[in-house]
């Protein structure tokens, strides 16, 4: 026994790793203390507390058997006594050393087992995902704050449930910690995300493909350019619907378990080729024009296939980016910006300059619309300079949710594939050109997706039929 304790006490790398094993311990049991007492230490310190003083603990523990084995070694070299202690109960000492050891283990353990469901937390929380690596993902997280899922977790859409895509998320998260780090990841990330887990196993935890939602009507609010920004109203009457008892309609026949539709795209999924559908016993693949040129498939470059999903139309069910239009007119609509002479037309054009930083774009954007209103509305900019200054604040901030110079993403960086307004859209697909052999083509024809009961007008006659 006393070879023993010289061994860990002669040799200096068990000497450093017992050290480390006490520092650690302390750092990790104050940091849970301060945390059972209440304070709020955000995502940082429970990375600390949880991840990486854990692992120099772990790592402590490791050093304490290497030094005493080379210890060990070396004095057997010398011919001193035993390689091993030999451990006899009977004495008092060696019972009380033996017991010290026991119950350290079982602390060392409890503050692994600990550590470890921490961690997975940790890992697990919205903060770590959207803003432990900050810059990297502040463009996910600011516009998944102001999305309708912003109260659904990270890992609900991106991880799922089970051990498999747990362990691959893990291992794919420590390699962006990695690149983090390191400075390897690419500006802007890319998307589409191609290991995506099936929105099967995600969206379909909370939405069901088989529910039938039938017909929407939705009014969209819209402004002219003119001094008044006058409102305008579009009216459509969209035909979700989804699966019936007989035979599936409208747009959320896509995702009938009936249906099944694959299609060939370059990575990006803007431009698709192949359109193969099949419904019960009919089939029929759509082909591009571009297919029947000579050589196309060296132009198209690289060529993926993939069976269409809830992420092909919803693929911004909540990083949901906008353009200057939509932000200015729903921001008026909602009375978030008041109705300025021509604000509507100052704040878009604005919003479409190049800033290089978020401060830059502060202080540019305002700068602009002050001076419109001090050059074409003298008066109203001497009587209100504070209402002028305070809107040329909040339409820098609706830019600063879009775009965000540190990671070039820009107006237009993400597609929202719903409709056909901001991207190409459905109508990758629904172009009129995809063709059959026979002729047959994906349609556009307006009515197949939804009635346009009214666009961009002032008083549309169908919301005084509904006397809206
Ligand atoms: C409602 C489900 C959902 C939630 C919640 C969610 N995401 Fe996403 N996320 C998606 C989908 C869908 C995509 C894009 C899929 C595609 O086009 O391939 C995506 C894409 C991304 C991308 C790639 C860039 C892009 O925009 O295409 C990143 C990074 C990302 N998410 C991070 C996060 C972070 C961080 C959080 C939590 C703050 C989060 N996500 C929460 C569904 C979700
Ligand atoms: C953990 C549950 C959960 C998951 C997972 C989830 N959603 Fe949702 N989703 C919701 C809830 C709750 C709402 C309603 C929010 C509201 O009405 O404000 C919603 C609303 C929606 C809406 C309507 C949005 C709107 O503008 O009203 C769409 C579309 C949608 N989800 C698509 C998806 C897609 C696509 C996925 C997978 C990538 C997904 N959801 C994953 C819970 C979830
Ligand atoms: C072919 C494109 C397409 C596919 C595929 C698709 N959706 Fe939709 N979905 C739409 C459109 C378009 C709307 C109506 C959008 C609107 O309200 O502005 C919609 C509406 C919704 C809504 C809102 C319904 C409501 O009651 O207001 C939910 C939730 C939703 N989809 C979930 C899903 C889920 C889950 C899947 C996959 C199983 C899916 N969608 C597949 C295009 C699609
Ligand atoms: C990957 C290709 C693809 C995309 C993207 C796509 N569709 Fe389709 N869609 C099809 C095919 C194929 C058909 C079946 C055409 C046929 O039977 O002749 C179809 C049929 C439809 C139908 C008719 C369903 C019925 O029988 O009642 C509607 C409505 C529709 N799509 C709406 C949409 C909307 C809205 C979007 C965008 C949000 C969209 N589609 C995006 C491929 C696509
Ligand atoms: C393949 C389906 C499909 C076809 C075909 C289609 N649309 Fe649409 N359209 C949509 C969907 C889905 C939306 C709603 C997007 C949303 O929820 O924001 C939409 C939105 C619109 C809007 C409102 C845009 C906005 O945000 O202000 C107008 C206007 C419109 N469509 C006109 C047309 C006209 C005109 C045609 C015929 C040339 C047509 N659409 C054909 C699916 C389709």
């Amino acid at each position: 026994m006393r070879n023993f304790v010289l061994a860990l006490t002669r040799n200096p790398i068990s000497m450093v790793g017992a050290a480390i094993v006490t520092f650690s311990s302390a750092i990790v049991f104050t940091l849970f203390l301060l945390e059972v007492v209440g304070f709020e230490g955000g995502p940082y310190i429970g990375i600390l507390a949880y991840l990486i003083f854990p692992a120099v603990l772990a790592i402590g523990l490791i050093l304490i058997p290497i030094g005493i084995r080379r210890e060990n070694r070396h004095a057997a070299q010398r011919g001193e006594g035993p390689l091993f202690p030999v451990i006899d109960l009977n004495h008092g000492r060696t019972r009380r050393i033996v017991l010290t050891v026991v119950a350290l283990s079982v602390v060392n353990v409890i503050i692994f087992a600990t550590a470890t469901y921490k961690g997975v937390e940790v890992m697990e929380s919205n903060e770590f995902c959207g803003t432990a690596c900050h810059s990297v993902m502040q463009p996910e997280h600011t516009a998944y704050v102001r999305s309708p899922h912003a109260r659904v977790k990270c890992v609900e859409c991106h991880i799922g449930a089970g051990a498999d895509w747990f362990a691959k998320s893990k291992l794919s998260g420590a390699w962006q910690v990695i690149s983090v780090t390191f400075n390897l990841y690419s500006r802007p990330i890319g998307t589409p995300v191609h290991d995506l887990r099936p929105a099967r196993e995600t969206c379909e935890e909370c939405h069901w493909p088989t529910r039938f939602v039938g017909n929407k009507l939705r009014v969209i609010d819209r402004h002219a350019d003119d001094e008044a920004n006058t409102p305008l109203k579009t009216v459509l009457l969209l035909r979700v619907g989804g699966q019936r008892a007989d035979d599936s309609h409208g747009i959320h026949w896509h995702v009938d378990p009936d249906v099944e539709i694959r299609y060939r795209s370059d990575p990006s999924r803007e431009n698709i080729y192949d359109v193969e559908m099949r419904h019960r016993e009919t089939t029929k693949t759509f082909l591009s024009p571009l297919q029947a040129e000579e050589g196309w498939e060296e132009e198209a470059g690289e060529l993926e296939w993939r069976t269409m999903d809830c992420v092909d139309c919803h693929n911004r069910p909540t990083h949901i980016y906008s353009t200057p239009e939509r932000e200015v007119d729903a921001a008026l609509a909602a009375g978030h910006l008041p109705s300025l002479p021509y604000l509507r037309r100052e704040a878009i054009a604005a919003m479409g300059e190049d800033y290089d930083s978020h401060e830059a774009a502060r202080a540019g954007i305002r700068e602009r619309i002050e001076g419109f209103y001090r050059e074409s509305y003298p008066e109203m900019m001497a009587s209100q300079p504070d209402v002028v200054a305070g809107t040329g604040d909040r339409v820098a901030e609706l830019y600063t949710f879009n775009v965000f110079p540190a990671m070039n993403v820009t107006w237009g960086t993400y597609p929202d594939h719903i409709g056909h307004e901001v991207s190409t859209g459905c109508y990758r697909c629904h172009d009129d050109e995809h063709a059959t052999a026979d002729g047959e083509t994906i349609s556009q024809d307006c009515q197949v997706c939804h009635s346009v009961l009214a666009w961009d007008e002032e008083d549309p006659e169908v919301l005084d039929t509904l006397e809206f």
